[in-house]
């Protein structure tokens, strides 16, 4: 049973935004708290705490070794993969992080320059973070799973000053050598960053050239830097997602509003304590791990886990309760899809039995729908509350949650409960008028979001507009489609769009096709994505070949599309399937009608427009979707 305090919370938060951000403002150190709590003088462009200054590094670092946390472990850094534990205390991350900061201004780093930051799963790239926060240079982290292609799209939106990186990444099955990759990104990329510093790991070390640093050396002789003052509507981070386009979208957060929003979120959405350990097992590459492997731990004075590692495999599907164990964690946070690799490996939970994970107050999982099956499983074997929640990297913290430290409610499997305050979530109808309880429609969010959400895109204010503001006036379109019921409770059905989501790691079809169609003998193509049960979604490619193609030539073309989709995209994003096919379902006026052919996939009778151009097509379709 709820004990009230949700309702009242979410009611204030909607109709006294100031107060309800204000109070929690008071968590965070201000160099000049705000005066202002919301400015909406310029809506849709709402922004927070306008007037306010601080330096988020030093509410994430300074201020708990000020106030006697220096000891405390404020990362446990621990790496099946390479067999490596270490821990580093808040004292030591100061150190560092200053450091790495004074070395960052020697290469010429100034506020407001950003730096790219492509590594793997290692302390070093929170350090890389922090230290662009402490000097207020603008970071933007790029998934180690990306290729050349993806990696130079976002050098040339973000035009880094200097690029943070390191010799490679390991895989479970491979060493991954990321200095190849990145030097191809930049002779691809129109802009050139002036200097990139590489962390050399020993599996595989890097060659330097003229513009690279080695980064031990070059911290060994910085000067530490001490934090500057920045607005609290200045940007801390770039962080690029996938659209339905192949251009990603370089999602912008500020300083303060996510300073506020992220440390309320610790204690009232995650029940984490200052002192206590959290586990997110995600990637710093991805919005989950900026914010919950990295600032919101920071920012509370707990302490996080950098797991460098898959959760089975290396060494078994026990990984993640031994880590548990370990460190006494109270939240553990992945995705669903990391549940399923364990429940294939470990059905009866028999390694569980191996390790005490009685510390373990919460399992919250989120990136993907959450389907019961999983739910179930999780919930049974832990005994602990399951939490769902959802959200976007847009969003930057819970849209949807249970409220474990303010008020935990029931659950109910399927939903990720309710929406968090600040959101005011309604589901409309193609018309805009609201939805009934229980009727599906697109979900969105009120205007203004709350602090620590999306103030706009990197120099692109009118896609930010066009992209989520114009479908309904007033509203913040989220992509997701789903319901919410009587009780409140919000269910999230998958996205409305054509963009994809494979083992909780959002992809777009556009750069797909972009490399599809690269292929010298593809006419045109169209990559859907089709219901996976282990990765949630997997990417299927329909190919039209040039004409003259030969029959023959059908299996080498197959096998090059799929090396190229890795090359091009990433490894995370390996097509499922590749066919090919006479035609593609199109409008008259040749739009591809990929909502029918996802329909058609997912087994529902697909509404077709009465425009479609050539219905014997969808029959092609149909006969290879449901044989
Ligand atoms: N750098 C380089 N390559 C990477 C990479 C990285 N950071 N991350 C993944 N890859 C590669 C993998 O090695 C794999 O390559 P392969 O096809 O040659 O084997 C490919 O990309 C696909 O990786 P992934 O989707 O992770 O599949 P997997 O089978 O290796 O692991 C899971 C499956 C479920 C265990 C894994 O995806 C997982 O733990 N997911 C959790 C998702 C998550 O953290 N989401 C973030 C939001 S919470
Ligand atoms: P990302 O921006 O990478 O975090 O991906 C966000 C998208 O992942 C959302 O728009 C949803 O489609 C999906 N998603 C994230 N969390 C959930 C969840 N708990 N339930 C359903 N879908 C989710």
């Amino acid at each position: 049973m709820s004990n009230g305090a949700y309702a009242k919370a979410h009611e204030q938060s909607i109709s006294d935004p100031s107060a309800f951000w204000g109070e929690a403002a008071k968590a965070i150190d201000w160099i000049t708290p705000p005066t202002t709590v919301l400015d909406d003088s310029n809506a849709p462009f709402y922004r927070w705490f306008p007037g306010g200054t601080l330096n988020t590094c030093f509410n994430a670092v300074d201020r708990h070794v000020r106030d006697g946390r220096g000891d405390q472990a404020a990362i446990r850094y621990d790496s099946p993969v390479t067999g490596t534990r270490r821990t580093v205390t808040y004292a030591e991350l100061l150190k560092q992080v200053s450091r790495l900061a004074g070395a960052l201004r020697g290469l010429g780093v100034e506020k407001g320059d950003r730096v790219v930051v492509y590594m793997p799963m290692v302390p070093e790239a929170l350090v890389a973070m922090l230290a662009c926060a402490r000097i207020g240079a603008i970071h933007s982290v790029v998934f180690g799973g990306f290729a050349p292609a993806e990696l130079a799209a976002r050098l040339e939106d973000a035009e880094p000053k200097v690029v943070l990186s390191a010799s490679c990444g390991i895989e479970p099955k491979r060493v991954v050598e990321y200095k190849p990759f990145l030097d191809a990104a930049i002779e691809r990329s129109s802009h050139t960053p002036e200097a990139v510093v590489v962390l050399q790991r020993e599996q595989a070390r890097a060659e330097l050239g003229e513009r690279d640093h080695d980064w031990e050396e070059l911290v060994a002789a910085a000067e530490p830097a001490d934090c500057v003052e920045v607005a609290a509507t200045d940007p801390l981070y770039i962080l690029y997602t996938s659209g339905t386009t192949g251009r990603p979208k370089g999602i912008v957060r500020d300083n303060g509003g996510y300073a506020v929003a992220l440390r309320w979120s610790m204690e009232h959405v995650y029940d984490v304590r200052p002192g206590e350990t959290m586990f997110t097992a995600s990637d710093v590459g991805w919005v989950v791990g900026h914010s919950y492997i990295v600032y919101a731990p920071l920012f509370t004075g707990a302490t996080t886990v950098v797991y460098e590692g898959k959760p089975v495999g290396t060494p078994d599907a026990g990984a993640f309760w031994r880590v548990v164990d370990d460190y006494d964690v109270v939240a553990l946070f992945t995705a669903p899809t990391a549940f399923r690799a364990i429940k294939k490996e470990d059905a009866d939970a028999a390694l569980l039995k191996e390790h005490d994970v009685s510390s373990l107050r919460t399992l919250f999982l989120a990136g993907e729908r959450l389907d019961p099956d999983t739910y179930e499983w999780a919930s049974r074997i832990l005994g602990v509350p399951v939490v769902d929640n959802w959200w976007q990297t847009e969003t930057g913290w819970p849209i949807a949650s249970n409220l474990r430290g303010l008020d935990p409610m029931p659950i109910k499997p399927g939903s990720p409960s309710v929406a968090v305050p600040g959101y005011d979530v309604k589901v409309l109808d193609e018309t805009g008028q609201p939805c009934a309880p229980g009727q599906e429609g697109a979900i969105v969010i009120g205007l203004p979001m709350p602090p620590g959400t999306l103030p706009t895109l990197w120099r692109d204010d009118q896609r930010y507009v066009d992209g989520y503001l114009s479908a309904f006036e007033g509203y913040y379109l989220t992509g997701d489609g789903g319901m919410v019921d009587e009780d409140g409770y919000v269910f999230v059905m998958g996205r409305t769009d054509d963009v994809l989501n494979v083992a909780g790691h959002r992809l777009s079809t556009g750069s797909m096709e972009a490399a599809i169609a690269g292929h010298p003998d593809v006419a045109e193509c169209a990559v859907i994505g089709v219901h996976d049960d282990f990765k949630g979604q997997q990417p299927r490619a329909f190919v039209v070949l040039k004409a003259g193609v030969a029959e023959g030539e059908e299996e080498r073309i197959r096998a090059e599309l799929f090396t190229r989709v890795r090359d091009e995209v990433g490894a995370v994003a390996s097509l499922k399937q590749v066919d090919v096919v006479q035609a593609l379902p199109k409008t008259r006026s040749g739009k591809i009608l990929r909502k029918t052919m996802r329909e058609i996939a997912d087994g529902k009778d697909a509404v077709v427009p009465g425009t479609i151009e050539d219905s014997s097509v969808l029959d092609e379709l149909r006969g290879i979707l449901r044989p």
